[in-house]
């Protein structure tokens, strides 16, 4: 089941997407408890790091119980990049670093020129990869699209520059940038770049659950899958495709019972992180997630999008599910 990048060694072949809001440490220790073998980091900015930016640095904060974990950065302009690599690899406990070629969102794929914006630059993909490999010791992973849109599909080519470049391995996310997050990922893109390049290669998009995992490991032959929304308000998935890809078990889906403990337990979490005001905010989005296929919940998620301290949000919650 395990895999290697570099020479890190993964346990297996499962992994938590970078999801800005939600791939913070809290999320990142319960995906690791659940059965993630390497989770990756929201990203950060490039600029922001170098100008110390509060919220940047705040993003940064791990803890051991959540390696191996990845910290995705974003940029455009190589010296900074490459700097903010540097800063990662001299000041974070981070055991990869990963750089984001597939944001979409246009603050970063346009107005920055950064994440899917540069499946447009091949060239500077190469030496952007190449520069920081050169300039840290931990090894760097790159976060790709299938390209910038249907008429662009480029993913083998940028994966051949970025294996070029000195990477330790590649994450395809299997829809161009047009496409967004709508319409099904690809697969035959992630198999083809499998297949064009000899460092690991990450799967990515779709993967929901046990089936969907091990179809897209043996379709496309990638070393291994990433999970990104399948995991919201679902931590669970991972200790399913854990047991699904051993031997074939499907196990239970988590009782209400479970369901409510993490909900208490998720919202403690961001906020003693965040602080109750930010943590109870972050609920708002995650308490719906979790409540995803539940009957009778909209007065809860109603509650939930206007309940304003931890104690409101718990006394909802618990008298909800009794
Ligand atoms: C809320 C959200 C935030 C995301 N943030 C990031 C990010 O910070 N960096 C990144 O590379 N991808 C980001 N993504 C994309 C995911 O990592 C992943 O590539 C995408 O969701 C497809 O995988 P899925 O089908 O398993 O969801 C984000 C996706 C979502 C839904």
């Amino acid at each position: 089941m395990s895999f290697k990048i570099g020479n890190l060694e993964i346990e297996n072949k499962i992994i938590l997407a970078p999801m800005a809001g939600v791939s913070n440490s809290p999320f990142r220790i319960l995906s690791r408890k659940f059965g993630a073998g390497l989770v990756y980091a929201e990203m950060v900015s490039d600029k922001g790091l170098l100008h110390k930016n509060e919220k940047t640095m705040k993003l940064l904060f791990m803890t051991d119980s959540e390696r191996p974990m990845a910290q995705q950065i974003f940029g455009s302009d190589l010296k900074s990049m490459v700097d903010a690599a540097i800063y990662i690899d001299k000041y974070s406990d981070a055991d990869i670093i990963d750089i984001n070629m597939g944001c979409p969102v246009p603050k970063v794929a346009i107005r920055a020129q950064a994440g899917a914006s540069l499946m447009k630059n091949p060239d500077l993909i190469e030496e952007i990869v190449y520069a920081i490999v050169q300039s840290v010791k931990k090894p760097v992973t790159v976060k790709i699209r299938s390209g910038w849109d249907v008429k662009s599909i480029n993913a083998v080519e940028v994966a051949k520059r970025i294996e070029k470049a000195g990477a330790c391995a590649i994450t395809v996310h299997a829809r161009t940038r047009a496409q967004g997050y709508s319409g099904l990922a690809d697969w035959d893109v992630i198999k083809a770049v499998k297949e064009n390049v000899n460092i690991p290669v990450i799967g990515n998009g779709d993967v929901v659950d046990g089936p969907s995992a091990k179809k897209m490991l043996d379709y496309t032959g990638c070393d291994a899958v990433m999970i990104g929304r399948g995991a919201l308000g679902n931590p669970w998935v991972f200790r399913e495709i854990e047991a699904y890809l051993k031997d074939g078990t499907i196990i239970d889906r988590p009782t209400h019972q479970e369901i409510k403990e993490m909900m208490i337990h998720h919202l403690e979490a961001l906020c003693e992180l965040k602080g109750e005001h930010v943590g109870v905010l972050e609920m708002r989005s995650h308490g719906p997630w979790y409540l995803k296929g539940i009957e009778h919940a909209s007065t809860l998620r109603k509650q939930l999008s206007h309940a304003k301290t931890k104690e409101e949000v718990i006394e909802f919650v618990n008298s909800f599910f009794i």
